[in-house]
């Protein structure tokens, strides 16, 4: 190991052991790393760590003061860090009135923050290539890390670096297949120079006999502005696939259009970064016979707020949302957009979207991407490994339809989200169970009460096996601690309001 490797480490071990946290676990926690005021001056740690947890995959979220209520919390999809500067999209929004309800004509509300304190909100009507508005702002920052780590091994060097040409300069190929088998998330960072780069996750990977390869989806158009980013006047999706043989291929389509930007690829290299915490709860046949595990362990795990990964055939997805109802799980798999092969994408590339199921059904669809265009549906049969996250929720609250604490308590709740912790709960609809992560939360009334939005869920038909309706709507969600289940549906593909409904249900909360 090179001594600027070692110093590296020992920059990340220097973090957590300033904030307390224990090194290496799947026990870390989110760490405060650095607070940015609106001029981009450190009002609390250093730029230097967050770019540090930045160039080592490390997850990042943020809080603000304002946005909507009385404080915001948000997931980051991305990052990318230049010349002592880092910026991040958080792309899982779309548009509110009031903390706790949607806009009647609802638009994607994208924003990239920067260390600069420099912020860009770029909004478009769902479903259509229509901007309605952009601002650039500056703003207070809070930055949370959590390390992205091999908690068995307690370190956090990449498991490979792999070269433009394939070779491996660190690691090797086979460490990260196995990892990926055994349910690991993977990401990678592709450095530029010495001063800037790009980490990026995989919404999926695919493993055959001579790569490891991921794909991401989550991603905006993006332009540099001096030293931080902001979004392109015309957004597109920047759609990729990187691959361990050094291949990086690029989708791009206008944002709400069926309109190609552009299919190239090209050749980067890249170091890989694998996180562990992760173990297999069930495996089943295609028929939803046992091999391995337990069904009953599986569904514990999924009411207790762990997260839930897919793995069939070494190709991997973690679960969008998951049900639980007449005794069987399915997942929502939306992280995935057709492929020409392992490494690259298919030229009119369409949304492939599963439903899998603990009976070992599995429902298909397929619909142009910005587009209402169906490209076919079906419904197979397969073997499936269910993971789990081992990371520790912990179930901070339950609240009655009538928004009564019934177990735990609610500032219990929002000092974690304000610490910021990760969010899940589980909705108890009727017979029905249904599991949401939170994109992102605004707090209300004093700081007391919380509003969870949640982006990635499609609809779906009320049958035994769970599959998507025909002419499908994007059913987007806010659940707050008052027990309201709000909804705003949106078709797949085009800015046609169906419409949306405002119930009370009882919810368990978990923070991470
Ligand atoms: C691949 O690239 C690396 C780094 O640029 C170099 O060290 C190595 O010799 C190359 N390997 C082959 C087989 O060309
Ligand atoms: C709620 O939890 C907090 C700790 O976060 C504690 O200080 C407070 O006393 C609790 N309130 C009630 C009513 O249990």
């Amino acid at each position: 190991m090179t001594s600027g490797m070692l110093s590296v480490f020992c920059t990340i071990c220097m973090i957590l052991a300033q904030y307390g946290s224990s090194h290496g676990k799947c026990t870390d926690g989110w760490n405060k790393v650095l607070v940015t005021s609106s001029s981009g001056s450190v009002l609390f740690g250093q730029k230097a760590n967050l770019i540090e947890a930045v160039k080592h995959g490390a997850e990042v979220r943020f809080y603000v003061d304002a946005w909507g209520g009385e404080g915001y919390l948000s997931s980051t999809q991305n990052a990318f860090f230049k010349n002592g500067e880092v910026c991040a999209q958080a792309l899982m929004h779309v548009s509110k009135s009031g903390w706790n309800g949607f806009h009647s004509n609802v638009y994607w509300w994208f924003v990239i923050i920067c260390t600069t304190g420099n912020v860009h909100m770029s909004r478009w009507y769902v479903g259509a290539h229509t901007k309605v508005s952009e601002t650039q702002t500056t703003v207070q920052i809070t930055w949370f890390v959590r390390l992205f780590g091999n908690c068995e091994l307690g370190d956090f060097k990449p498991l490979l670096c792999s070269e433009k040409n394939g070779s491996a300069t660190c690691g090797n190929k086979n460490a990260l297949a196995d990892a990926v088998d055994n349910g690991a998330d993977v990401r990678v960072l592709n450095h530029f120079n010495s001063q800037s780069g790009y980490m990026t996750p995989f919404s999926n990977i695919d493993i055959n006999s001579n790569v490891v390869a991921g794909q991401y989806l989550w991603h905006v158009s993006q332009t540099h502005s001096g030293n931080h980013i902001d979004f392109q006047s015309d957004a597109y999706w920047w759609f990729t696939m990187w691959s361990t043989g050094g291949t990086r291929d690029m989708s791009r389509w206008s944002v709400g259009s069926h309109q190609d930007r552009g299919h190239t690829s090209d050749k980067v290299a890249l170091e890989w970064f694998a996180d562990t915490c992760w173990t297999l709860a069930y495996k089943h046949d295609r028929n939803g016979a046992n091999i391995k595990g337990s069904k009953d362990y599986l569904k514990s795990a999924i009411l207790n707020g762990h997260r839930v990964k897919v793995i069939r055939n070494r190709y991997s997805i973690e679960a969008d949302n998951v049900q639980i109802k007449n005794g069987e799980v399915s997942a929502q798999l939306l992280g995935h957009v057709s492929k020409a092969s392992i490494q690259k994408f298919q030229d009119n590339a369409y949304w492939f979207w599963q439903h899998v199921s603990t009976t070992g059904d599995v429902n298909t669809v397929r619909y142009n991407v910005g587009s209402k265009t169906n490209r076919g549906n079906d419904d197979s049969k397969t073997e499936v490994s269910w993971f789990i996250d081992t990371r520790p929720w912990t179930h901070v609250l339950s609240t009655s339809s009538s928004g009564t604490a019934t177990f735990g308590n609610k500032s219990k709740l929002i000092d974690a989200i304000k610490a910021g912790s990760m969010l899940r709960f589980v909705i108890h609809l009727g017979g029905e169970k249904l599991v949401l992560q939170a994109d992102n939360m605004a707090l209300n009334n004093g700081g007391t009460e919380l509003a969870a939005q949640t982006i990635r869920t499609i609809s779906y038909t009320n049958d035994k096996i769970r599959k998507f309706q025909s002419n499908p709507y994007w059913y987007f969600s806010i659940v707050t601690t008052q027990g309201d289940v709000k909804t705003s549906k949106w078709t797949v593909g085009d800015h046609e309001n169906r419409g949306g409904d405002s119930k009370k249900a009882a919810i368990d909360w978990f923070v991470n």
